[in-house]
């Protein structure tokens, strides 16, 4: 292909990147505020909490979630995704499959003042349990024979993520995002919501999760850093790529109806064969904690423009195949987007 075009000077690439007009006709990809979904974290009480290694993102009360939704929703950002921070942590996160839970609690407030708004939530436990891992760990009553005490158990897990996402679903939940990253939770998600009259809520499966150091500020802000250990028993090791397909295959057997690579800038090579292999799919990728905050830390010393090293990198996760972006700039994002 390459190959058949002629060479300078009868090739000139800089004849169409003369004016900005130009530049606008031939632009391959476009970044708008309906690819955005805007992650909010909510927790008891009163007010906003600053999140330190967030600038710019706070815990939220109630009703401060629904004013930040709002905000979102007028900026032409179309869904919100729900993390909650209980008010008690316990071994298997009781706190979230309660119809009083904090996130059913917001999912209701802001459904009911944005009905069109797409509220998203996230399905795992680790922000629920003392212990602060995805799943029901092997000890006491669940102990396992030839497992080691504290390891994450797959199975007696997805009990629990069925009821979860069923609690979300009842509370009014358009979309549910299973992102423990255990075997077979879509399938099992997708069992419970159909068994409870809920075959229209779409599963977002976080399929290709990584095992990254880039949740830090996200552990801070939802409050589930594990108290030992780490997650690579279950999510993925960042060295693989083709291991991210197979993952992304089952889910897609299970049911899943879009498909999420987490995190994204280390990772757009997975986005792009993620979407090559699954076409028909919605992709979305998530633009994680860490990423967000390297590039605050960065705009605030002076060393980045902000605004432009943003786009730059939202549009980059488009370009590389993702149809939609969770992404903690969202709001930055769509009030430069309206500028422009
Ligand atoms: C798990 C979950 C995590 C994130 C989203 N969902 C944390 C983890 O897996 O440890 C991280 C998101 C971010 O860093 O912005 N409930």
């Amino acid at each position: 292909m390459t190959a058949a075009y002629p060479p300078f000077p009868l090739s000139r690439p800089r004849r169409l990147r003369r004016t900005p007009a130009i530049r606008a006709m031939v632009r391959e990809t476009t970044l708008t505020p309906r690819d955005f979904i805007y992650p909010l974290f909510v927790r008891h009480g009163e007010g906003r909490t600053p999140i330190a290694s967030m600038p710019g993102i706070a815990q939220l009360s109630v009703a401060e979630a629904v004013t930040e939704a709002r905000t979102a929703w007028e900026l032409g950002v179309p869904a919100v995704i729900l993390f909650g921070i209980p008010a008690t942590k316990d071994s298997i996160g009781l706190e979230n499959f309660a119809p009083d839970g904090i996130v059913q609690r917001a999912i209701r407030a802001i459904k009911a003042e944005l009905p069109d708004m797409v509220v998203v939530t996230d399905v795992c436990l680790c922000e629920y349990t003392d212990h602060g891992h995805c799943g029901v760990l092997s000890s006491g009553e669940h102990a396992h024979p030839h497992l080691e005490e504290g390891f994450v158990l797959n199975d007696p897990t997805l009990d629990v993520l069925g009821q979860v996402a069923v609690s979300h679903a009842e509370a009014g939940a358009d979309i549910v995002a299973p992102s423990g990253m255990m075997d077979g939770m879509v399938g099992a998600i997708r069992a419970a919501l159909d068994e409870k009259g809920f075959a229209h809520i779409p599963i977002l499966s976080y399929a290709v999760k990584y095992a990254s150091g880039f949740y830090g500020p996200f552990r801070d802000a939802a409050e589930g850093a594990p108290k030992f250990g780490d997650r690579a028993s279950h999510q993925m090791d960042p060295a693989n790529g083709a291991e991210a397909l197979r993952e992304a295959a089952i889910d897609v057997a299970e049911g899943a109806d879009m498909l999420m690579v987490k995190p994204g800038l280390p990772y757009l090579d997975v986005i792009r064969r993620v979407k090559e292999a699954f076409p028909e799919l919605p992709l979305a990728a998530y633009n994680v904690s860490g990423e967000y905050s390297m590039v605050k830390a960065a705009a605030a010393n002076g060393w980045v423009d902000e605004q432009r090293v943003v786009l730059e990198l939202l549009t980059g996760f488009k370009r590389a195949g993702a149809d939609l972006i969770i992404t903690y700039h969202a709001l930055d994002a769509a009030r430069w987007l309206q500028e422009t």
